[in-house]
């Protein structure tokens, strides 16, 4: 019989392609990404009365993984450039009670991590990446994902490698090591039992089920070999989308993707700004009835009826709300070919081009 359940070898392959590809000491494969930010907090030790600082531009499981430990999470506005945190706001978000800050790189390009780590250094406290959508992707010739304690990655059917649902937790801190091994395994230290250390294993601390399938280890390991043709692929249809609408830029009829010196993008998303929400909202829908299946992202967590009930604002929120009404995404997969990225370029020009 076949090992099909979390340690299994395809498991332990996907997990050393991994540590190789991030040159990280520990990689642990999840159930999703979200489970990954979940176990990061228990690794990080976030407990009931803490805070942690949160963008209010991200998916809501940056935000869930604070809440589901009893702690606040704390939001801050984005850099209008990137829509990544500002660090700058970070400083001002930090109280006694705040343990550590959980930031999100938007679109595969990283945040400015080295003035963050210089401000929670300076604080002594921890650093998590949530990392979902940037497999592939590098800043200043790095992984991005390296830069912090612990990085989240997202191996869910929209990324750019998937196991339909699927994740894995980086672990960079040396000094993490023993502990995620424990907390991934219901707490218990099974590891040390599989590599002879112990003669039993038993329940150690908390924990819980943050294992993946070995089925699902088998698909993924099929797609990391394939990262690289995966990445130039997407990355070729974003540049023909980023190319294909600077003109429109050049009438300031939008404002395209800004992508900083040093960032190395691995096509995950395209997105463009529209000058007004309402412009937005319409070319959104213009573009969905044409078969094109363009979207926004993501209602800033602030104003989200979970946001107010379980976060606090720092400062005021100004941009996130801003760049998310104007955001428009166009549809990006590697499957694509050269006519239909054509096709979407040309129906999106001509359509801005009369909504203006
Ligand atoms: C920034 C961010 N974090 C977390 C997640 C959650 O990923 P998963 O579906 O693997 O839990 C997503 C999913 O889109 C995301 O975009």
């Amino acid at each position: 019989m076949p090992i099909l359940s979390g340690d299994g070898p395809y498991n332990a392959q996907a997990r050393k392609w991994l540590e190789d590809h991030f040159k990280a000491p520990l990689v642990v494969l999840t159930p999703s990404c979200t489970a990954a930010l979940e176990m990061s907090m228990l690794l990080m030790e976030v407990k009931p009365g803490d805070e942690v600082i949160v963008p209010s531009f991200t998916f809501s499981s940056t935000a869930t993984a604070v809440v589901l430990v009893g702690a606040t999470p704390v939001f801050v506005d984005c850099d209008p450039q990137t829509l990544n945190i500002d660090p700058e706001k970070i400083k001002h978000a930090i109280t006694p009670k705040t343990k550590g800050i959980i930031v999100m790189h938007y679109a595969g390009i990283s945040c400015n991590m080295m003035r963050i780590n210089q401000i929670t250094q300076a604080q002594n406290l921890f650093v998590v990446e949530d990392a979902a959508q940037c497999i592939g992707a590098l800043y200043n010739n790095h992984q991005i994902g390296t830069q912090s304690a612990a990085a989240a990655f997202s191996f869910h059917q929209t990324k750019n490698i998937s196991c339909g649902e699927g994740g894995c937790l980086v672990v960079n801190d040396p000094q993490l090591l023993e502990r995620a091994q424990i907390i991934r395994d219901k707490g218990t230290n099974r590891q040390q039992f599989f590599q002879g250390q112990v003669d039993k294993y038993t329940w150690m601390d908390v924990g819980s089920s943050y294992l993946m399938s070995d089925l699902q280890a088998d698909y993924l390991l099929g797609q990391l070999k394939k990262l690289n043709i995966i990445t130039k692929k997407r990355r070729s249809v974003w540049q023909a989308y980023h190319d294909g609408v600077q003109e429109l830029e050049e009438q300031k009829l939008l404002q395209r993707m800004h992508v900083p010196d040093g960032a190395y993008i691995n096509g995950h998303i395209y997105y463009f700004l529209m000058p007004t929400p309402a412009l937005a909202e319409t070319a959104i829908r213009k573009l969905q009835e044409k078969g094109i299946k363009a979207t926004g992202h993501y209602v800033p967590l602030h104003n989200s009826p979970a946001g107010k009930k379980y976060g606090r604002v720092s400062g005021e929120i100004k941009h996130a709300s801003d760049c998310a009404s104007r955001l428009v995404r166009l549809p990006i997969n590697p499957e694509m070919t050269n006519e239909e990225v054509s096709l979407i370029i040309q129906t999106t020009k001509d359509l801005i081009i009369i909504l203006s």
